[in-house]
């Protein structure tokens, strides 16, 4: 068997910093010129600990790169109605250019009415139907941040994607269908053959084994092994997950979809977690408010 030994990774911390301080540099001259930073909000309803934590880090990020930004809490007893008007009062707020109201939502809210309610122009997640539709239609709007950030991080070490067979383990709105639609599009990145493998697809190892580019998003930690990975493959591992590590003093570590001990001496190119994907979708949610500002 001819394994690969050496490989490259695909550093979304460092990727998505060169995007950032462009940003930055642009936000600098937006407000040398008079003009003033963008402004994004973030809702956070309920108290779940690790929509908590990817919220702070947006926040962060925004304040990194010079936009103004805003984070709304909300109790989980918070109503669906209530939601809807803060929504509704946010498409209206003449200061904000972007926001973004946290997923999963408790469960007595209906996350599609809410989708619904945000003024796609607004909708820097570009989850709203009118922006997945434009993505389609290759029209301009706001790309999701997860597919989009991944294509960012494939463009900037120079993947090549023509021709590839690229396969997507996973088919959530907001990741692996848009990833499928994004990886097939006349573009570069982009013109791939793509399969999207999903829960009831039959001989899924089969398959993976064909993937020049795997990029999994399936939230299971470590489902990927390394029997399912061809040689000399890229793999970008959309996951992240806490699993308990006794040797660590939180208890616990981070790991993605994929088993990276095993996975990543096969391949040429392989995404870390944490510091692949994560810092590239935030980096995309920062692209699009930047777009959202600009008008
Ligand atoms: N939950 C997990 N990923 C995302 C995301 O990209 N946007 C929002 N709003 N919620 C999420």
């Amino acid at each position: 068997m001819n394994v690969t030994t050496t490989y490259q990774l695909l550093d979304g911390k460092r990727a998505a910093k060169a995007v950032r301080e462009r940003i930055a540099e642009e936000v600098a001259a937006m407000k040398r010129e008079g003009g003033r930073a963008p402004h994004l909000a973030a809702v956070l309803v309920g108290d779940d600990g690790a929509s908590r934590t990817y919220v702070a880090s947006k926040v962060k990020a925004c304040e990194e790169v010079g936009f103004r930004s805003t984070l709304i809490t909300r109790p989980a007893a918070t109503t669906e109605v209530e939601l809807l008007d803060l929504v509704r009062a946010l498409n209206h707020d003449p200061e904000l250019d972007g926001f973004i109201v946290q997923l999963p939502l408790p469960s007595h809210i209906d996350e599609e009415h809410v989708t619904l309610a945000i003024d796609p122009r607004k909708d820097v997640d570009g989850f709203h139907p009118d922006n997945i539709g434009r993505m389609v239609l290759g029209l301009p709007g706001f790309l999701p941040a997860t597919p989009a950030g991944i294509v960012e991080l494939l463009r900037h070490y120079s993947i090549e994607t023509a021709g590839k067979h690229c396969v997507v383990i996973g088919r959530s709105h907001i990741v692996g269908t848009p990833m499928s639609i994004l990886m097939s599009r006349n573009s570069y990145p982009g013109n791939c053959t793509v399969t999207l493998t999903h829960s009831r697809t039959k001989y899924l190892a089969a398959i993976t084994r064909q993937a020049d580019i795997l990029i999994p998003a399936i939230g299971k930690a470590e489902f990927v092994t390394g029997d399912m990975v061809k040689d000399g493959a890229v793999v970008v591992d959309v996951g992240i997950h806490r699993i308990p590590d006794a040797s660590k003093k939180s208890g616990f570590r981070l790991v993605g979809d994929v088993k990276f001990d095993e996975v990543a001496p096969k391949c040429s190119w392989i995404s870390p977690v944490p510091g692949g994907v994560g810092p590239m979708t935030i980096t995309s949610l920062l692209l699009n408010t930047l777009k959202a500002a600009k008008g």
